[in-house]
């Protein structure tokens, strides 16, 4: 596997697979890799011939007073990981190679960034879309792999690619849980054992949600309802929102029909945590 620090190397790595005829595959992360992480890089390795994993705390993408500083950069673990994940080669940057100087070019992808965890990060998507446009470009994977884990940012990063005709695929994979539903991140390990029991609550207030709509419940407000109660059981928790979307528009529904996206905010003492199911209801 071959570590990459600057552009030019992992576009002379790329640009060498690439003319052997291979496919090229690119998951972009911050590092801090887990079992979430490694579901995308396997999912990548099975689709494509040449895998890059990307990565970089992407300093734009974090709103002031974040945990940008704090966020976790064990990079010798994470290059373990890749290797024995069977990655060809790592894109390590600097903030200096993304970022040279003041940046004046952004990507913004409108609407679709407004509700949701858009309300609380102002920027962040913004940061998100621009860093990742700057990996397609700096990469050119033939595909992306993203997680459901976080779902605004996969349908933002699949709008963008298609608004801008970037000549890729954007493959989304399931959210990794803990066995007690948590969904894995590298965020968690911010938690205390006790904040890490309440954590298990926001997944059971998704379940909540999924109850029922099969249970023919079509009314969002009475299901957040629930759901809130669900999550004022662990003390720890503050929510910070409940919401029942449409999967698509990301737009608030009064009635559960298609396909709906429900998602969990909370902050748990330093971390911030989120979660989100899907869930088709068909016609109701
Ligand atoms: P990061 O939080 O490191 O996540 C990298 C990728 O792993 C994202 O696509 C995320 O959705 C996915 N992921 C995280 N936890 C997961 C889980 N439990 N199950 C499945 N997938 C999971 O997301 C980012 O980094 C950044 O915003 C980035 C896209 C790299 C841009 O800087």
């Amino acid at each position: 596997m071959e570590v990459a620090k600057t552009i030019e190397s992992i576009r002379r790595l790329v640009g060498t697979a690439r003319s052997r005829g291979k496919k090229i595959g690119l998951v972009p992360t911050m590092g801090a890799l887990h079992i979430g992480h490694i579901s995308l890089i396997e999912a990548a390795v099975k689709e494509c011939d040449f895998v890059v994993v990307s990565i970089f705390v992407n300093p734009t993408q974090f709103v002031p007073g974040e945990d940008l500083e704090k966020y976790p950069r064990p990079l010798e673990a994470d290059l373990k990981i890749c290797r024995n994940a069977g990655v060809d080669a790592v894109f390590a940057p600097t903030p200096e190679q993304i970022y040279p100087g003041e940046n004046l070019t952004w990507v913004n992808v409108e609407k679709l960034t407004e509700p949701l965890c858009g309300q609380f990060r102002p920027g962040h998507f913004r940061g998100v879309t621009t860093v990742c446009a700057k990996l397609f470009n700096i990469v050119a994977p033939d595909i992306a792999f993203f997680g459901q884990k976080d779902a605004q940012q996969a349908i933002v990063i699949k709008r963008m690619a298609a608004d801008l005709n970037m000549p890729l695929e954007i493959v989304i994979c399931p959210t990794v849980r803990e066995p007690d539903g948590l969904a894995v991140s590298s965020r968690n390990q911010y938690l205390t054992a006790e904040q890490r029991k309440d954590a298990a609550y926001v997944y059971k207030s998704l379940q909540k949600c999924r109850q029922m709509i099969d249970a023919g419940i079509a009314d969002t407000r009475k299901i957040a309802v629930e759901m809130r109660k669900i999550l004022q059981q662990a003390s720890s928790i503050k929510i910070e929102y409940v919401s029942i979307v449409d999967a698509e528009t990301l737009q608030n529904i009064d009635r559960i029909a298609g396909k709906v996206l429900a998602a969990v905010a909370v902050g748990i003492g330093p971390a911030r945590l989120i979660d989100n199911i899907l869930v088709d209801a068909g016609k109701q």
